[in-house]
């Protein structure tokens, strides 16, 4: 059954060549998304991988956010959002990182996670690992146990997952 659901998890994230830029192959989750079965079993086996006892799953904005509020409600945890600079309304902490061209920030609210909590981290894509180390670190500075990372899809052939078990981060991906 598990061997059947990430195969049709994997079916249902489709390349676009050439997008956003050439050269660049995008991965499209929305398919998953429309799919009622698709998007529940990749609910499903991101529960079945998540480490015991998580207080609260965090997701990263966007996409983040859609794998993440479910998988906080199946675990009996809370949500608690990350979000791009400029969205949260009380006290955050920042955290910048490099893109490949560029930095971006992220942001948390200051008093969301309490210290000691057992976190999971979601996302719906693994690319070069920026988005979860700027993420984990915000975690850190409130205090806060990263337990795991949990993603759709890890892209292979970026360094990714080697960045984040450098970090000492547990990773569990659906589809590589
Ligand atoms: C994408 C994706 C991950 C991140 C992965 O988000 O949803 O969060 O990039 O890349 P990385 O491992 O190289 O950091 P994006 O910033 O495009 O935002 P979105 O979810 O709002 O589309």
């Amino acid at each position: 059954l598990r061997g059947s659901r990430l195969a049709l998890v994997e079916q249902l994230v489709v390349d676009v060549a050439d997008w956003p830029r050439p050269g660049i192959t995008f991965k499209d989750i929305t398919p998953l998304l429309a799919s009622p079965g698709g998007f529940s079993a990749a609910v499903t086996e991101m529960v079945a991988a998540a480490p015991r006892d998580v207080d609260v799953v965090v997701g990263t904005e966007a996409r983040g956010f859609l794998f993440a509020a479910p998988v906080a409600l199946a675990l009996g945890a809370g949500f608690v959002p990350v979000r791009k600079p400029g969205k949260l309304p009380r006290a955050t902490l920042d955290q910048a990182y490099d893109l490949e061209y560029g930095q971006e920030t992220l942001s948390v609210h200051a008093d969301a996670v309490a210290a000691g909590a057992r976190v999971l981290l979601v996302d719906d894509v693994l690319a070069t690992g920026g988005t979860v180390l700027a993420a984990a670190d915000l975690l850190g500075r409130l205090g806060a146990q990263v337990v795991g990372v949990s993603v759709v899809l890890e892209l292979g052939s970026l360094p990714g997952r080697q960045r984040l078990e450098d970090a000492g981060l547990q990773v569990s991906a659906l589809v590589r």
